[in-house]
């Protein structure tokens, strides 16, 4: 038997075990003294709802929880985890597919506990283990906003997960190891907008549920906070310490990258982080600047140190690739456009462990951002066969990026290529 096996045993039985408590009602979890649920609540006060359509901008609740094309706010987006296709849920205020006849109180134990209303457990896809730090006066405001939205009567298509992942009582163990909602206490050393940063970075805007690398269950690595992890089969780069970045990222840099997808000294959200920019450029500036002092804070003030190698001999196709079709927009080494663009030599994936957001950006291009203007750059995957995305990445990473070439770059470009054609 697999440890992988024996921990799933493990986590079945304890599961099994706790659920069989409660039945028994013998131990009584911390969210029982929500169990006697009012009822709906409807009207607000106008403030309240300000402040939670800010909040839930910060949360990144529409991106989420909005399908391509979909109605606002009425799930169905696709997550992609190593278990399975997991669907947002419609959080309109619909009675019967969304939210509308919950209670404040029902907001808040889905929010805090990731439990709904019926005692069922929600998976941590929906980031409750960081919702679950946020204050009950932001919790209000958000239900605030979310229950004065127009009600979609649709239902978001079931889950699509592996056994034993698909049973939800799994959660019940996955909480007891891995929710542990200590309350975010400032830090009296630190300024207004730093601790706010922190605030809204380890809880509503959950930077880590990307950033942080986790384990095979899905938990997060504990002390390993923003050290970098994967999502959606991108990397999120690590933004600490140990941030790659070729250039240290300013307060100011992150902030114009946080709230336009965009900066001129590093480059452009591309992948997941994408949305997160989205949702960010709509959000309050003070909040966005709080999150850029904080993370600044974080980040390293020199850039990371290289062993030197010695260059190999450049892929005749690679070089004749990225002169002839990449040029026109990537002068080498050179400011795209006059300056109007970052140089590809300070972009972070170049420097990364793993070729994945070379190849994913290679394969993808840059979306036409939803205002018109801004950085574009059209996908390649109907164009050059995975091998020669390989080659182009690693033609990069060796005389941009001046990096030992990356050795499983032709492995992953082949499976980043199935990944996405079997896309939800
Ligand atoms: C990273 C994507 C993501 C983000 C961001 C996100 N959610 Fe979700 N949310 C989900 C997923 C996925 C589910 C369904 C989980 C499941 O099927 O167990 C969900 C479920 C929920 C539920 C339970 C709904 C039900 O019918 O059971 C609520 C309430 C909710 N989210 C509210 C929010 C709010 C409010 C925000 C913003 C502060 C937010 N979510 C941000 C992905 C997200
Ligand atoms: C139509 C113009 C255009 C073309 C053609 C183009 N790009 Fe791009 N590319 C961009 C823009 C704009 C960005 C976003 C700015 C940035 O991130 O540096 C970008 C970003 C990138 C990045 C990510 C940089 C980062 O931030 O991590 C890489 C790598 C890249 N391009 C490589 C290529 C390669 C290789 C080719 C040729 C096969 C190519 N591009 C063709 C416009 C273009
Ligand atoms: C849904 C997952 C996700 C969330 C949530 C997320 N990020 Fe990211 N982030 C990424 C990914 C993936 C990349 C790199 C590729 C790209 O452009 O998407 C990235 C890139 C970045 C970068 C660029 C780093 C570099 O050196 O190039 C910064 C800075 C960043 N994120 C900060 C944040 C902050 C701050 C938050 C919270 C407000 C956050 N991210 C939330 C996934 C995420």
């Amino acid at each position: 038997m697999t440890l992988k096996r024996t921990v799933i045993a493990g986590l079945l039985t304890l599961a099994g075990l706790l659920a069989l408590l409660r039945f028994c009602g013998t131990i009584s979890l911390a969210h029982a003294a929500f169990a006697a649920t009012t009822q709906p609540r409807t009207r607000f006060d106008a403030a309240l709802i300000a402040r939670g359509r800010a909040l839930a901008l910060v949360g990144n609740c529409a991106s989420c929880h909005t399908a391509p094309n979909g109605a606002t706010l009425a799930g169905g987006f696709a997550l992609r985890t190593p278990f399975g296709v997991i669907y947002s849920d419609n959080i309109t205020p619909d009675p019967e597919f969304g939210i509308g006849s919950w209670s404040e109180a029902d907001f808040a134990r889905a929010m805090r506990d990731g439990v709904t209303p019926d005692g069922e457990h929600l998976y941590p896809a929906f980031p409750y283990n960081y919702f679950a730090r946020m204050t009950k006066s932001d919790l209000d405001a958000l239900y605030a906003y979310l229950m004065t939205r127009r009600p979609v009567h649709m239902q978001a298509p079931a889950n699509r997960l592996d056994f034993p992942f698909n049973l939800r009582v799994l959660l019940t163990g996955w909480n007891l190891l891995f929710l542990n909602p200590s309350p975010i206490a400032p830090r009296p050393d630190h300024t207004a907008a730093w601790n706010r940063g922190r605030y809204l970075v380890k809880s509503l805007a959950h930077c880590g549920a990307c950033h942080t690398p986790r384990n095979w269950l899905q938990g997060e690595v504990a002390d390993a906070g923003l050290e970098g992890g994967l999502a959606e089969g991108w990397t999120a780069p690590a933004i600490n310490q140990k941030s790659l970045s070729p250039v240290p990222w300013t307060q100011r840099e992150l902030e114009t990258y946080l709230s336009t997808g965009i900066d001129a000294q590093h480059g452009a959200a591309a992948g997941p982080m994408r949305i997160v920019t989205d949702g960010l450029s709509a959000a309050p500036r003070s909040d966005v600047h709080a999150i850029a002092v904080y993370i600044a804070s974080l980040m390293p003030r020199t850039p990371p140190r290289h062993a030197p190698f010695t260059h190999t001999q450049p892929l005749a196709t690679a070089a004749a690739i990225v002169h002839g079709v990449c040029a026109n927009c990537h002068g080498l080494n050179a400011p795209i456009a006059e300056g109007r663009w970052p140089s590809l030599a300070a972009s972070t994936s170049l420097q990364e462990t793993s070729p994945r957001n070379t190849i994913q950006i290679l394969e993808n291009g840059l979306p036409l951002p939803k205002t018109g203007a801004g950085p574009f750059m059209p996908g390649f995957a109907n164009i050059l066969s995975a091998r020669q995305v390989a080659q182009v990445a690693n033609y990069l990473r060796e005389h941009v990026g001046g990096r030992k070439p990356w050795s499983d770059a032709t492995d992953m470009a082949r499976r980043i290529r199935a990944e996405n054609q079997n896309a939800p």
